[in-house]
């Protein structure tokens, strides 16, 4: 079997200093908020040179802080309004609802699967405060569009880089592209821990004050509370283990635009529509790869890679709008977002793949008749 995605094989690849590293906090004794996460956090913010990085508990608290944060800052208020793709996984939305915030659901772009700047303005109200864009699939979203639609309109805009470790644009990294970015770490991310984890990075003190202090229980000395925080920290053991991948994280990213480059090329069946190229070297990390296949043929597609003994996985199978967790929307419409969620579909990439798997791929993925 193709897998998905080959977890296991991916960190294995580092099994010694993981086991270095999981020696070195079990005998350190300190077990949260101690010199790993720091070092982490410092390294992380240096990779993507950014002031500001604070370790957070996973990358849905890392947007939602971003989000409460504001609020505490008086820089938001509730029932602003965000504007965010329609087509992203449901944590983007739950960032902004969990906050008592109202997104304003926005169609990609029909190349780039991102938020459609073009789509933007026409949306704008009173009430509008924020963009939240997504880096989708690996690929930076439209960012020196949507700096110039924030600095207009005067809104906050925010990243959310789950998905888009180490991306550049113009040679500036994720993270470093708005007024703060929310970062997952879940495993089978491009930087991916060994449980949950996440991280915000943002070049504004004040607001890297006040995550630090509500992540904590609002504290930032033991038992003085400041604000009415949580508990959202990064453990020692999963910023040390972080610490052993990021060094490898442009290897791993380059790794997977390879084999992008290569399906890219070698797929040419007029029944699966390829991801557009990317605009820039490492603009997209190839997350995923997805490619778009006629709705009605895409059970027939899975159906026939399986019996090619190659997984896939549908990213994603419903759109935030048409879930039962926000079914006041559900009658709304998005043309293009609903289409993307019934015809896309992720093959294989990793930074483990060996290349007679890839190769298997595109001589499978030619042969398909429909
Ligand atoms: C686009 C996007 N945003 C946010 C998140 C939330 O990250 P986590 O699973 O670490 O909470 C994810 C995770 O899968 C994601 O893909």
């Amino acid at each position: 079997m193709i897998p998905f995605l080959d977890l296991k094989s991916i960190n294995l690849a580092y099994e010694q200093q993981l086991l270095e590293a999981f020696t070195r906090v079990l005998h350190s004794g300190w077990y949260i908020k101690g010199q790993e996460v720091s070092a982490f956090e410092k390294e992380f913010a240096a990779y993507c040179e950014v002031q500001h990085c604070i370790g957070v508990a996973n990358g849905l608290d890392a947007l939602s802080l971003i989000f409460e944060a504001y609020l505490l800052m008086g820089r938001l208020h509730q029932n602003d309004e965000v504007l965010v793709p329609a087509n992203t996984y449901i944590a983007s939305i739950l960032a902004i609802t969990r906050n008592g915030l109202k997104p304003l659901l926005i169609e990609p772009d029909e190349l780039t699967y991102n938020i459609n700047p073009a789509l933007i303005e026409q949306q704008i109200t009173p009430r509008t405060k924020a963009i939240l864009a997504v880096h989708l699939y690996g690929r930076v979203a439209e960012m020196s569009q949507l700096r110039e639609l924030a600095t207009k309109h005067q809104l906050l805009l925010i990243e959310d880089a789950a998905q888009a470790q180490g991306a550049l644009l113009n040679g500036k990294r994720t993270g470093n592209l708005g007024d703060a970015a929310g970062f997952s770490f879940y495993p089978g991310k491009n930087l991916g821990a060994l449980g949950d984890a996440g991280a915000v990075t943002t070049n504004d003190p004040l607001l890297a004050e006040v995550i630090t202090s509500i992540h904590n229980y609002g504290s930032k000395i033991k038992y003085e509370n400041e604000f009415p925080g949580t508990n959202s920290r990064l453990d020692e053991l999963q910023a040390a283990f972080l610490r052993v991948k990021l060094p490898d994280l442009d290897n791993a990213n380059t790794y997977r635009s390879n084999i992008a480059e290569k399906y890219l090329r070698g797929i040419i069946n007029p029944l699966i529509k390829l991801p557009a190229k990317p605009a820039m070297e490492m603009s997209n990390v190839w997350h995923l790869f997805p490619v778009r296949i006629q709705y009605n043929m895409r059970s027939a597609f899975i159906k026939y890679l399986n019996d090619h003994h190659i997984q896939t996985v549908i990213h994603y199978p419903v759109p935030p709008h048409k879930q039962k967790a926000y079914a006041a929307w559900n009658h709304l419409s998005f043309p293009l977002t609903e289409a993307i969620h019934e015809e896309v579909l992720s093959l294989p990439i990793s930074n483990v793949m060996p290349d007679e798997m890839v190769q298997e791929v595109i001589r499978v993925c030619n042969q398909f008749v429909g």
